[in-house]
């Protein structure tokens, strides 16, 4: 590694270093589909992603450094307020909107975690209305003077719906999550009116509001197979699922299921 690189990330499923005002990732598969994605946000007045500054000359992606603090999870209690939750889904609902317009090139290649379900899975809409980040995990959102400023880390980027996508946000910072499992300042939080916080956020229409809940539950259900897949396919994902993710995914599932009637009353 050169003197001027400083990692940002190893250990977890990236190796990320920052040089100067750039950060370099592995060139993976669909890191071009993400490069021409991200270059069609930025043209679209969507700047609160990374540039797309190409490879260099070690065959490593190449994108702009995004200014900020990164929380990790469980989410600092400065970030559980109900006005960083509506400052993220604003910032969602930009960048959807942005996204909108753009067509994936025929020989577009998607990412997705390791992995194959043996198990079915439930389908969360029936046609793909954009591209979308779908991984709001809080080290994925870089904040700036305490609010949500920017978005990172497009590998799972895909085609989605307005709503799956955003449920994938609702996961992470309602949260759509067992109390056990929750950062202790959203332990006892009242999450069906958070949910409605978010939702009144982004707008949704009458239609997609009542798909919230339902498709909440499908991506729960679903959690389980494709996490469980993913750790017989990765060591990653193995040693994630072994330190408490089995049991987390299965208790996410089971309190999502029991409280989706309140869910959906609250929505309603
Ligand atoms: N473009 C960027 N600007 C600023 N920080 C970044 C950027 N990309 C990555 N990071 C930092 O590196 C961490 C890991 O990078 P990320 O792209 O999210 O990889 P992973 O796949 O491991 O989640 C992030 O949580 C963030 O702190
Ligand atoms: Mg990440």
């Amino acid at each position: 590694m050169a003197d001027d690189e400083v990692v940002l990330a190893t250990g977890g499923v990236t190796h990320v270093v920052r040089v100067g005002p750039t950060v370099r990732r592995p060139w993976r598969p669909f890191t071009a589909t993400i490069q021409s994605y991200l270059g069609h946000l930025h043209e679209h007045g969507f700047d609160a992603a990374p540039l797309p500054l190409g490879v260099d000359d070690r065959g490593r992606e190449v994108l702009s450094y995004v200014p900020g603090h990164v929380p990790l999870d469980p989410l600092p209690d400065d970030t559980t307020t109900d006005e960083v939750l509506v400052a993220l889904v604003r910032l969602v609902r930009r960048l959807h909107d942005a996204a909108q317009s753009w067509v994936p090139p025929s020989d577009a290649v998607f990412g997705g975690i390791p992995g194959r379900s043996a198990s079915p899975l439930e389908p969360l809409f029936d046609r793909p209305e954009l591209v979308a980040h779908q991984d709001y995990c809080p080290g994925n959102v870089v904040f700036r003077e305490g609010l949500p400023a920017a978005l990172i880390d497009f590998d799972l980027a895909r085609p989605t719906t307005r709503v799956a996508d955003l449920v994938n946000l609702l996961h992470w910072w309602a949260p759509l999550q067992h109390p056990v499992d929750r950062a202790p300042a959203l332990a006892e939080v009242d999450v069906a009116a958070r949910v409605r916080v978010a939702v009144d956020a982004y707008g949704l229409t009458p239609d997609q509001r009542a798909q919230v809940v339902p498709v909440a539950v499908a991506r729960a259900r679903n959690s389980v197979h494709t996490m469980r897949a993913a750790a017989e396919a990765d060591p990653v994902f193995r040693a994630w699922w072994e330190s408490g993710t089995a049991e987390k995914v299965t208790r996410t599932r089971d309190w999502v299921t029991a409280q989706s009637p309140r869910l959906a009353a609250t929505l309603a």
